[in-house]
């Protein structure tokens, strides 16, 4: 099949360079002169594991191209697939002026029959003013379709090869029967059903898996009171089939790309509709409110950050990845330096820009942010950290060690000589 990628971002290009690998014949569009050379070269754009490799396998076979001409991308396409950003807007709706922008451009150069599907995140709704956006410029037949991602980063490759399930929204057999036969290499089960069903069963999932994190959260913080110990209740409830023991280490809230704004437009929209006490209203709160809830309650225990040297260990949103999108580092560290601390960072692959007021300096390595710090704060758990050993880089001081992530064992870490700190326990 002839498929056109619009948007070269973890979607865009994930899905695109997946799409080659199952055979058919794919154009990735952006409308970024630097990113899509950088494509055409081999190159990524962005760190995500595995993704060179097949981006290079499929270029080799001749499947795979990027352009920036929607007229040599949209002319030929049977299916068009809009993958770009819907970040959240001021009133943290999803602004969706990506997705119309593309439509728009898109729209003169569309072919009989063509099938217009969006994968980016968008409420129910969109498709519609896709659709008007299109026809206000052609008169040929085309249709649309809703067909959510719910791949990962750090693990997109892998979670675009094997995914629990497909989801198509559409309101018609072609569409239905095209949009299967495009995911035929895959054994992944296929839902069908409304549209506007697809779009919220996307918001609904990420909503449920922030939810989820939250509540882990939540109730860490009861066991700081009561000196239960959440990783112990994590392991006791876990057994129950209904709960199970995936997906819910506590830490410092969620962040990335997607839970917060996707959240945001979720709870905006409860409000738009009057439905002002949806829980996920105060999900978002709490998520917002929780790094500073923590670096306040930790700088008590440490009697105070003034004067101390932190060393951060993560950058990132999460491992595996050089995003920076709502990472917990871009809070931490304007908090700790308004705090009168110097911050001495290490991330394997992300990158932290200096704001004005920031005392922070990112290091080369774990030994370098580490040896002279007063407080270790392992925020990111990268391999590379949670398997690091700490007893090298022990200075002949008082030290506190505050593992974020609820990743290191206590009494490895005392027995090094620090004070242990961590989510959910005393
Ligand atoms: C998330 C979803 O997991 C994907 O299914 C979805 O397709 C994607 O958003 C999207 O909408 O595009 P992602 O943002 O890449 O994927 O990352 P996750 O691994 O889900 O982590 C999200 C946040 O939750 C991170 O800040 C992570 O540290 C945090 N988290 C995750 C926890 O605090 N505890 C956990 O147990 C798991």
């Amino acid at each position: 099949m002839k498929v056109t990628v619009i948007g070269t971002g973890f979607v865009g290009v994930v899905s695109a360079a997946v799409y080659a690998s199952f055979g058919h014949e794919v154009m990735g569009l952006d409308i970024d002169e630097h990113k899509i050379k950088l494509l055409e070269q081999g190159e990524v754009p962005f760190y995500e594991s595995g993704l060179k490799e097949l981006l290079l396998e499929q270029q080799a076979t001749g499947k795979l191209h990027f352009t920036t001409s929607y007229e040599k991308a949209i002319g030929q396409a049977e299916i068009i697939i809009i993958a770009v950003g819907t970040p959240s807007a001021a009133d943290e709706t999803a602004d969706l002026r990506y997705v119309l922008a593309s439509a728009k451009s898109l729209a003169p150069h569309l072919t009989e029959d063509a099938i217009v599907v969006i994968k980016s995140t968008v409420p129910p709704g969109t498709l519609e003013k896709v659709i008007a956006t299109i026809q206000a410029q052609t008169n040929v037949t085309f249709h649309g379709a809703s067909m959510p991602e719910f791949l990962r980063e750090g693990s997109a490759v892998h979670d675009t090869l094997h995914p629990d399930r497909i989801v198509i929204g559409a309101d018609n057999e072609f569409v239905f029967t095209k949009l299967t036969e495009l995911h035929s290499a895959l054994q992944a089960p296929i839902v069908r059903c409304k549209v506007a069903s697809a779009q919220m069963a996307k918001y609904t999932a990420n909503a449920y898996l922030a939810t989820r994190i939250t509540f882990i959260n939540e109730i860490a913080n009861l066991c700081e009171k009561n000196g239960a110990d959440i990783n112990e209740v994590i392991e006791a409830i876990g057994y129950d089939q209904r709960i199970g023991k995936h997906y819910w280490y506590p830490g410092l809230g969620y962040g990335g790309s997607c839970f917060p704004k996707d959240v945001k437009e979720l709870a905006a929209y409860s409000r738009s509709v009057g439905e002002d006490g949806n829980l996920l209203n105060r999900i978002n709160e709490i998520n917002k409110e929780r790094i500073f809830r923590l670096l306040t309650k930790f700088g008590q225990e440490i009697g105070g950050f003034e004067h101390k040297t932190v060393a951060l260990l993560g950058l990132s949103f999460k491992p595996n990845t050089d995003d920076m999108r709502e990472a917990p580092s871009t809070k931490i560290i304007p908090y700790l330096s308004s705090q009168g601390a110097q911050v001495l960072s290490y991330d394997p692959m992300a990158t932290y820009q200096n704001q004005e007021h920031d005392a922070h300096e990112q290091k080369n390595t774990i030994q370098e942010a580490c040896s002279e710090a007063d407080v270790i704060m392992a925020v990111v758990e990268w391999p590379e950290i949670t398997g690091f050993d700490f007893t090298q880089v022990k200075a002949n001081k008082k030290q506190f060690f505050i593992d974020a992530r609820n990743q290191f064992d206590r009494q490895i870490i005392e027995a090094a000589g620090y004070t242990y700190l961590a989510i959910g326990k005393r």
